[in-house]
């Protein structure tokens, strides 16, 4: 009879269904999380990246950094290839004052195009190093401008076009450090190096001989390549000696796809000071703080009253969709969200200091208002390689901005199971809502980059203001590099006025012949 085979297939596929949603919300609690190098003991000493010294030329800061791919023993008795900046791992740390003329000479001896963004920094689009500003094997591009940037860890990594996720994980990326007079007169611990921290956090692979390893392919794509190694600034197995006072930490997540949720072994509180693009109003005080790829977060810890080593921990994720590592698990294998990492050592020195006080107030931050926006946007995520359905097109012009204009992005992300990094170039942004809830107070700062969970709609607010160029866009994207690099990126030009022609001009289509970041 057919309403019984009817009710048969029904039948089946309901308890298919309800096995499979059961095994996935069980699986983490049968499981359990996994202490990945719990073996790992911390006795390297941390590598600081040096700063870069610039020349002064005709008043400007003048910096150069060439890229280079070589040999750096990452593990013990094995020399991976990798590349870098003026070395064979990671880059310098570039330091600028807001207000100050800054020119970067870019050398790019890798054997392949590359370039080099300026992450946070608000800056003519042409200067932005983008895909759009390619670098071919043997050339010197020079982006130069008037930092304008409030004091903030900003960072620089290439952002080739479909090489993004490949030229990050081979050790291209370094930090960029904004000061301005609000962050010289605060007082807060900030010698480079000694009380003022910069941390490269990455996760890597390695075969077992030692040697990195970086594997491609749809399984990776799809959930962005982890690895169970974690590096700081290039160290593994790091510790650092540090005096007995407030601490400042720079975190900076450069991972391609992993997210860590940062506290401390003893579960000690810190302060969190500054997100992505500057200082919050007032320091937040937090055991645990997690930041996807892309983002950055300053902390204070107080070593002053400790005597023994403190370890900087990346906890399980909360609130980590079951169904997702599920997945990854299965397709993958064990590197997911469950798993639990010492990061780094702290060791107090000396004698103790009288406990360090940290001002009540550390900036004025003055809220974009909704009332304001010119405009809403959406940017609806519902797959890995698009967004709004549209997969990256580097000569088409996705939106359409007016200079000064402040606009609502409302970042929808469709998807039950990934996170996805959104990042907008050009801008700082505020965070006006998550599902309509207002921002947790340490999101309540500058951001460039924000998390936007499964099945969440984020709305962030930001003015568009100073720099217009019908033919160069800018980037949009999502800060997974292997979602970057498949296409979930989009491209937007700001205009004088909203009805200036726009085309996209571009060396990667040979449009243009003008060496843009040269001369002037
Ligand atoms: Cu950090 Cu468009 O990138
Ligand atoms: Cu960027
Ligand atoms: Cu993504």
């Amino acid at each position: 009879m057919r309403w019984r085979t009817l009710v048969i297939i029904v039948g089946a596929v309901a308890a298919v269904v309800v096995l499979v949603v059961a095994a996935s919300f069980a699986y983490p609690y049968v499981r359990g999380t996994e202490y990945v190098n719990e073996g790992v003991a911390l006795e390297h000493p941390l590598a600081i990246p040096p700063l870069l010294e610039p020349a002064i030329v005709n008043g400007e800061k003048v910096f150069s950094l060439t890229a280079k791919s070589g040999r750096t023993e990452l593990m013990p008795g094995a020399a991976s290839e990798t590349a870098g900046y003026n070395g064979t791992l990671l880059g310098p740390t570039i330091r600028a004052h807001r207000g100050e003329r800054v020119r970067v000479e870019v050398n790019n001896e890798l054997g392949e195009t590359t370039t080099v963004h300026w992450h946070g920094m608000h800056l003519p689009a042409i200067m932005d190093g983008g895909p759009h500003q390619p670098i071919p094997p043997g050339n010197t591009w020079s982006p130069h401008w008037t930092v304008n940037n409030a004091a903030a860890t900003l960072w620089y990594h290439p952002h080739t076009m479909g090489k993004t996720a490949e030229q990050v994980y081979s050790g291209l990326a370094g930090m960029f450090i904004v000061d301005d007079e609000n962050s010289d007169a605060l007082g807060l611990p900030n010698i480079y190096g000694v009380d003022d921290i910069p941390l490269i956090v990455q996760d890597r692979n390695f075969d077992d001989t030692g040697n990195l390893t970086y594997v491609r392919d749809k399984a990776q794509d799809n959930f962005g390549a982890m690895g169970d190694t974690i590096l700081v600034n290039g160290t593994h197995g790091p510790y650092l000696d540090v005096p007995k006072q407030l601490i400042r930490l720079r975190v900076l997540n450069a991972s391609n796809a992993r997210r860590y949720d940062f506290g401390f072994s003893d579960g000690r509180p810190f302060r969190q000071i500054a997100t992505d693009g500057g200082l919050l109003e007032a320091p937040v005080e937090r055991t645990r703080m997690l930041l996807s790829p892309g983002e950055r977060a300053e902390i204070i810890v107080d070593m002053s009253q400790t005597d023994q080593p403190v370890t900087l921990m990346s906890h399980e994720i909360q609130g980590a969709a079951p169904m997702m590592h599920l997945m990854r698990t299965l397709s993958v294998g064990d590197n997911d969200e469950y798993q639990i990492f010492k990061i780094l050592e702290l060791r107090p020195q000396g004698t103790a200091a009288t406990p360090g006080e940290l001002p009540a107030r550390l900036n004025t931050i003055a809220p974009l208002r909704a009332e304001d926006a010119a405009r809403t946007r959406l940017f609806a995520m519902t797959d890995r390689m698009s967004i709004n359905a549209k997969p990256m097109d580097h000569a088409r012009i996705d939106e359409v901005v007016t200079k000064d204009d402040i606009e609502i992005w409302e970042i929808d992300n469709r998807e039950a199971l990934f996170y996805h990094p959104f990042h907008i170039h050009d801008v700082q942004f505020q965070i006006l809502d998550r599902d309509g809830r207002p921002p947790s107070d340490y999101e309540r700062g500058w951001k460039d980059t924000v998390v936007v969970n499964p099945l969440e709609k984020v709305r962030v607010i930001a003015r568009f203001s100073d720099y217009a160029d019908p033919h160069t866009p800018y980037m949009y994207h999502c800060h997974i590099l292997e979602h970057e690099d498949m296409g979930m990126m989009g491209q937007f030009v700001v205009v004088e006025h909203p009805s200036d022609e726009t085309s996209v001009v571009s060396p990667l289509d040979g449009t243009t012949g003008t060496d843009h970041g040269h001369g002037h």
